[in-house]
């Protein structure tokens, strides 16, 4: 193609072959040709603003403030470690875009050894020049063919192929398999492939060619398998630097400082693509007449300025252009030019670089200008090979620049003095150039002077390091899989729930006839909820949850105060026998009495008593059987009313009047009842699981009476245990089971609660560990640990406002060392086991909801559930779930949650004055 030349207004001139007799001859051509030389001078002071500027450019896009053109891109590449050099596997990698017109397909064995390198076999395939240019298809549909052709060719196996694409272009990574392309770079121009994935374009053009099964596993930029294929050696290599037919860098961020990142924690490579620098005017002053040609002339006027002045595409052409110049002013070739020195392209990156190379002397230029059709003369192949130097010098000094300002910025976020780092370089550049390396080492040098730098050159041209991101995005992508497998029988379906809703309601109608039934469907005595007429000062216990609580509770006009004292049940306590646990509680009520200065008064007493209880009135309650870890001797098949007035006749000196036992569902139904009459449910979901609500004392049976209401105490914690649920158990709800001081019991509670999720969730991930999934595979003492992972860890793990380093602080807190993509799939795990329990609960309470609406011949029912308990307070998602399940599974229902504020001892009072009231009224 023609070329003008690098300075206007000169229309007409320079066509091929024309003879140049008629030019002036210039008075002095060494003056024009310094003059020439000179516009490629940088000065330190130049090469110091740039490395400034680019810094500058470098912070401005990882904090994502981009401006319209970005100076520089800084995407991420999801590469999260520099290798450790275990990584093992024969995998196949296809480079597009490193070597320009060519396409690479490398066949690369890792031995998992340090140090221990296999050869790899590859095959170089020229990409057809309307092939560069045309649709993207077409280029895609050529790799698959050149994949095909080498498999073809080479006896390597054939099983489960494992992909690394190696795609040198900006590119917007949102996983390590996929890559929207931002704009095509260095001599490509296919049409539909900017902002697409080239991964899925890749996986098409496989598919379509149909030969063989390959899965492509990762994308990665060529910078990043140049630093990841280097040598683990003495220092750290965590810098890639590729200077091929185009230029780039990548280095290792701290996480943390990467905007565009959801991930705060440990490192992440990024790739700088610096090549756009400049693009909006930052070069400036260094541009010279001839970079304004080679870009107004290229496929991307405006773009990739900075790498136009480094990449090996474009020296060549940049020496061309300057030899046409000085041939037209008459300073060269006897001011003659040639076809082929005025035709873009005709002068390469190699020849350029053998033009320089000592050691094949003038004779190798005189050689390549005659090839080019020009006469030079001794003088000519000098005075090229100056200008030759001062192209490739320049580029070598900008890079040197640009990879001060990369030092310069891993240095910032190291928060070091000193930096030691190993930079790893590749591309043709390196290879082919006999001084590019020197002067940028020298550059550097003098530009970073506080950094050591030492530079490594690539492995196999960075396949080797595709092939260890691979092999890290195939480990990770079959960790994946088994997440998915353990996790999936906790996902549970719309059918299983509603299947678990049906299961309830005839549970729940077997209970209440008083058949065998896994729900006990216990009467309460309780018939009313508050009518805010009430009033008097009132004790109470509160027993059975995280606090054992003493209040005293005051009903007055003006509404309820509380005043309460938390005590503690130590574990030997709750485990002891009976006359111990009682005697301790009777201690507590004894020292809250003294506190309050109610010493000798005896105030009507409502307990609530959180386990399951065969009531007779209300206040006698038959202890079933203990449940959340207490296990008291001598307690179950006994009325704990009379062991709690054992207790206190024992103390002597105390007079307590108990009124009423309480559940604590009921106490909480009460308590929000006070302040809203439709709440007719009560739900816990703290320590324990349960639920109370309004049935019609028809349906009730043992209890005398056929209208009216009485709230029942469903004890759903035992739903299940007749082995109804089994089909939804996993081994890990077995193994919780079985370990507990009640196997076979609360099956339905220990996959809801706050006793038994925490628990689940370590199961979960010794089984990963022991998968090689978490952990590296390696077991963990602390994990081994029963009950070390607590349900409020669940809580702050899943909390939103929590970025994932936070996730991994908790963790390490705990002795759990991990890594980012553990701290993930612990996340991931405490998601399904708690979305599983809201949902199971959803299911409970959405059958409960609708047996109120049959029972009372609604076609729509209004109605409040009063709810307490930790995991439900605490946790950030449970009680959006619960309300999202119970809306989808009981439609004709419009259920309210309200939160209670005061715990159930409120609730208890406010039972025991209502008792008092009845009982004052027939006394009347
Ligand atoms: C209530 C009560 C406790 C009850 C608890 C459930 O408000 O006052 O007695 O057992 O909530 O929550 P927890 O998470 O403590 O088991
Ligand atoms: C691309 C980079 C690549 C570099 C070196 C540039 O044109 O935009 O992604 O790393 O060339 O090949
Ligand atoms: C008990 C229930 C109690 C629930 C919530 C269960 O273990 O059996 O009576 O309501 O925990 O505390």
């Amino acid at each position: 193609m023609d070329f003008t030349g690098p300075v206007g207004g000169q229309q007409g001139e320079g066509t091929p072959g024309r003879p140049q007799e008629g030019l002036p001859q210039p008075p002095d051509s060494s003056a024009l040709m310094q003059e020439c030389l000179q516009q490629f001078r940088v000065t330190g002071a130049q090469l110091q603003k740039i490395q400034a500027s680019l810094l500058a450019s470098m912070e401005q896009a990882l904090r994502g403030q981009a401006s319209p053109a970005p100076a520089v891109r800084m995407l991420p590449t999801y590469v999260g470690s520099i290798p450790h050099g275990t990584e093992q596997g024969d995998f196949l990698v296809l480079e597009l875009g490193a070597k320009g017109a060519s396409l690479r397909v490398l066949w690369v064995t890792l031995t998992g050894i340090n140090g221990h390198r296999v050869e790899p076999r590859s095959q170089e395939f020229v990409i057809p020049q309307e092939v560069m240019l045309g649709a993207g298809q077409q280029l895609f549909d050529f790799a698959a063919h050149c994949l095909a052709e080498f498999l073809d060719g080479h006896p390597v196996s054939r099983q489960a192929l494992q992909l690394g694409f190696s795609f040198s272009f900006p590119c917007h990574q949102t996983g390590l398999d996929r890559s929207t392309l931002i704009s095509w770079t260095k001599g490509f121009r296919c049409s539909g492939v900017e902002g697409q994935d080239v991964v899925q374009l890749l996986r098409d053009a496989i598919r379509r060619q149909g030969a063989h099964s390959i899965d492509v596993v990762a994308v990665v930029n060529d910078t990043v398998g140049t630093m990841m294929g280097c040598e683990p050696g003495l220092r750290p290599c965590e810098v890639g630097l590729v200077v091929d037919t185009g230029t780039n860098a990548c280095y290792m961020e701290e996480a943390r400082h990467v905007a565009a990142l959801d991930n705060d924690r440990g490192r992440v490579c990024v790739s700088v693509e610096w090549g756009s620098f400049g693009d909006s005017g930052a070069l400036g002053p260094v541009l010279t007449t001839f970079d304004h040609s080679l870009d107004h002339e290229s496929l991307n006027p405006g773009a990739q300025r900075f790498e136009k002045m480094i990449g090996g595409l474009y020296l060549g052409e940049l020496v061309r252009l300057v030899l046409v110049h000085l041939a037209r002013r008459g300073v060269l070739f006897g001011g003659r030019t040639s076809p082929a020195l005025l035709s873009r392209g005709s002068i390469l990156l190699e020849h350029v670089a053998e033009m320089e190379d000592p050691s094949a002397g003038v004779a190798r230029v005189h050689a390549i200008l005659q090839d080019l059709g020009l006469s030079p003369d001794t003088s000519d192949a000098e005075l090229v090979q100056l200008v030759c130097a001062a192209v490739c010098t320049r580029a070598a000094q900008l890079c040197a620049a640009a990879l001060a300002s990369v030092l310069a910025r891993l240095q910032r976020s190291r928060e070091h003095q000193a930096l030691q780092v190993a930079v790893a370089t590749g591309g043709q550049v390196f290879e082919q150039h006999p001084r590019f390396c020197r002067i940028l080492r020298e550059t550097v040098m003098l530009l970073a002077p506080e950094c050591d730098v030492s530079f490594v050159p690539s492995v196999d041209g960075g396949g080797r390091g595709v092939a260890m991101v691979t092999a890290v995005a195939a480990r990770l992508a079959s960790h994946r899989r088994l997440l998915e497998e353990t996790l999936a029988p906790f996902r549970l379906s719309h059918e299983q729930l509603a299947a678990v809703q049906a299961l309830m309601r005839e549970a729940m109608a077997k209970g209440l006839r008083g058949e065998a039934s896994s729900l006990r469907m216990l009467p309460t005595y309780v018939r009313a909820t508050p009518d805010g007429s009430e009033r008097g000062d009132f004790l109470a216990l509160d027993l059975g949850g995280t606090n054992f609580r003493v209040l005293l509770v005051r009903v007055a006009t003006g509404g309820v105060q509380i005043t309460s004292q938390v005590y503690s049940i130590p574990e030997c306590v709750a485990q002891g026998s009976g006359q111990q646990l009682f005697d301790h509680i009777v201690d507590c009520i004894v020292d809250f009495q003294q506190k309050q200065g109610l010493s000798g008064q005896s105030l009507p007493l409502g307990f609530t008593f959180s386990f399951p209880c065969r009531q007779l009135g209300l206040d006698q309650g038959i202890l079933l059987n203990w449940t959340k870890g207490f296990n008291a001797s001598g307690c179950e098949g006994q009325d704990v009313v009379c062991l709690l007035r054992g207790a206190i006749r024992r103390r002597q000196a105390v007079e307590l009047n108990v009124v009423a036992i309480v559940n604590d569902t009921v106490g909480t139904m009460m308590s929000c009842g006070y302040e809203d009459p439709r709440c007719e449910i009560g739900l816990i979901v703290g320590t324990g699981t349960n639920a109370c609500y309004m049935e019609e004392l028809r349906n009730v049976a043992g209890v005398a009476g056929d209208s009216g209401h009485m709230c029942i105490n469903m004890e759903w914690g035992a739903f299940g245990d007749d082995g109804s649920l089994d089909m939804l158990s996993t081994c890990f709800d077995a193994s919780v089971d079985q370990a507990s001081i009640n196997p076979g019991k609360q099956r339905f509670e220990k996959m809801i609660s706050g006793m038994y999720l925490g628990e689940i969730v370590r199961r979960i991930l010794l089984h990963l560990t022991s998968l090689g999934v978490l952990f590296r595979g390696q077991q963990i003492q602390r994990l081994q640990t029963r009950d070390i992972f607590k349900t409020k860890f669940l809580s702050e793990i899943e909390s939103d406002s929590l970025a994932l380093r936070q996730v991994r602080a908790i963790l390490e807190d705990l002795g759990l060392p991990l890594t980012s993509d553990d701290a993930l799939m612990v996340l991931e795990v405490c998601q399904a086991v708690s979305q599983r329990a809201a949902r199971l609960c959803g299911a409970g309470v959405a059958a409960v909801a609708e047996k109120m609406r049959e029972n009372r011949g609604l076609e729509e029912l209004t109605v409040s559930v009063g709810v307490d308990g930790t995991l439900y307070k605490l946790h950030p998602h449970f009680s959006s779930l619960v309300a999202a399940t119970v809306r989808e599974l009981a439609p004709r229902c419009v259920v309210t949650f309200l939160q209670s504020e005061d715990g159930s001892g409120k609730g208890a009072a406010l039972v025991t004055a209502v008792a008092c009231r009845l009982a004052q009224k027939t006394r009347v």
